[in-house]
């Protein structure tokens, strides 16, 4: 595989969820997330398949990974460890991580690129996002975006390369 992106929406204190939903509703930071992984592969826990509204994601690959050798969802491709939802992405051009915590945590170390939305506020959350360590990421891109009336927070789009 030419290249690993993980993509992920955090808080101020790296919060990314809470009782198995998102931190809030952010239609720009939906859109973008569509644009960004749309014609590509996803990889998610099955924690986060559960928590998707619609499944599975359209004009994507859905890979799902799980321990539960009985689990038997629909439309998306099951997978029972890291390596093996690896192996399935190897030829493809990009592939993308889109969550959710223990996911990232356990890909994080086999990932080359990082799409940060940094949303400006502290959220109550019982999932994490793992530290991002600047000795291991260069911050590449960065766009600031204002609050509106159907998007009310101030957003950070960042971008990060894995230094080699
Ligand atoms: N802000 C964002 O960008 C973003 C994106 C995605 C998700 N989220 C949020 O993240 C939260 C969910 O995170 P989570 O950590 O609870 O769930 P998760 O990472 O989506 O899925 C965890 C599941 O992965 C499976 N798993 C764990 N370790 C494994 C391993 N070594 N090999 C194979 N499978 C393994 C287990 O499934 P089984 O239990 O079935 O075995 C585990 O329950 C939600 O609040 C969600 O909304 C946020």
């Amino acid at each position: 595989m030419s290249k690993l992106c993980i993509i992920a929406a955090i808080g101020n204190n790296l919060e990314i969820g809470y009782k198995n939903q998102l931190l809030c509703h952010l239609p720009k930071d939906l859109k973008r997330f569509k644009a960004i992984t749309s014609g590509y592969t996803v990889l998610m826990g099955d924690r986060t398949w559960e928590s998707l509204p619609v499944k599975p994601l359209p004009n994507r690959r859905n890979i799902v990974i799980t321990l539960n050798k009985l689990a038997n969802y629909q439309g998306c491709e099951l997978v029972f460890s890291i390596e093996e939802a690896l192996q399935l992405v190897q030829n493809e051009p990009e592939a993308f991580v889109i969550g959710g915590a223990t996911i990232y945590r356990l890909m994080m170390q086999y990932a080359d690129e990082l799409y940060i939305t940094r949303i400006l506020a502290d959220f109550e959350a019982d999932a994490f996002f793992p530290e991002i360590k600047m000795e291991e990421w260069q911050l590449t891109e960065e766009i600031f975006d204002v609050k509106d009336e159907k998007n009310i927070y101030d957003i950070v789009y960042q971008r990060y390369v894995r230094i080699r």
